[in-house]
């Protein structure tokens, strides 16, 4: 049986480099993990109590749930949006952290990684990104981490997809992601 990882992404626009890592982890993924990327982020309304109730949850945010009820894994791909992870991620884990300790995410192992334009590659949306699904119940995965810098350089002519080191990189992190979902690594 294969392991299912839940991929959202924190860009919305076309050309993201952002997603451009996500299609590349997708190829980079063994055959025994399936990487799905989200594609509905972008149409979750912001989140609030009064329509978090039975009857009342908007389409979007309740395949956001589904999806990550029906998946092992969640990984978070993510720019840096003025020093921090972008709203509509922020905003995707505020909907995956109710009910709080028994959401769809609650003890799901979880890793973030991302290309940001500056040196560092968006390490400060990282670790927020990493706070805040620890808090909204994920189990992060500390070790499986990368920050890209140069984003839009970088990527400026070629795919990561091409690029043997993102490739590489990327295989690692599936990997160690996959086998915190191993029963034994709960
Ligand atoms: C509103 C906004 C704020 C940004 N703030 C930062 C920042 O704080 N640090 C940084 O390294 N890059 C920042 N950038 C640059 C983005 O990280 C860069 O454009 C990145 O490639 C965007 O991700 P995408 O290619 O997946 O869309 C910002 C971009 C935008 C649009």
């Amino acid at each position: 049986m294969s392991t299912k990882v839940l991929t959202l992404v924190g860009s919305l626009r076309a050309g993201s480099v952002n997603r451009q890592l996500a299609e590349t982890a997708v190829l980079a993924a063994g055959d025994d993990v399936e990487i799905a990327i989200f594609d509905g982020i972008g149409h979750i309304p912001f989140y609030n109590e009064d329509i978090d109730v039975e009857g009342s949850v908007p389409e979007a945010a309740a395949d956001l749930r589904a999806a990550a009820a029906s998946s092992d894994a969640i990984l978070l791909v993510c720019p840096e949006y003025n020093g921090t992870m972008p709203a509509v991620l922020k905003n995707a884990i505020d909907w995956l952290s109710r009910p709080f300790g028994t959401s769809a995410i609650s003890g799901t192992p979880a890793a973030v990684i991302g290309s940001a334009f500056g040196q560092f590659g968006g390490v400060w949306a990282h670790d927020d990104a990493r706070k805040s699904l620890g808090i909204a119940g994920a189990r992060v995965v500390e070790d499986a981490r990368l920050s890209i810098g140069g984003s839009v350089t970088r990527f400026a002519e070629i795919h990561p997809k091409d690029d043997d080191e993102i490739m590489g990189q990327l295989r690692d992190i599936i990997s160690t992601l996959a086998e915190e979902t191993a029963p034994s690594a709960a």
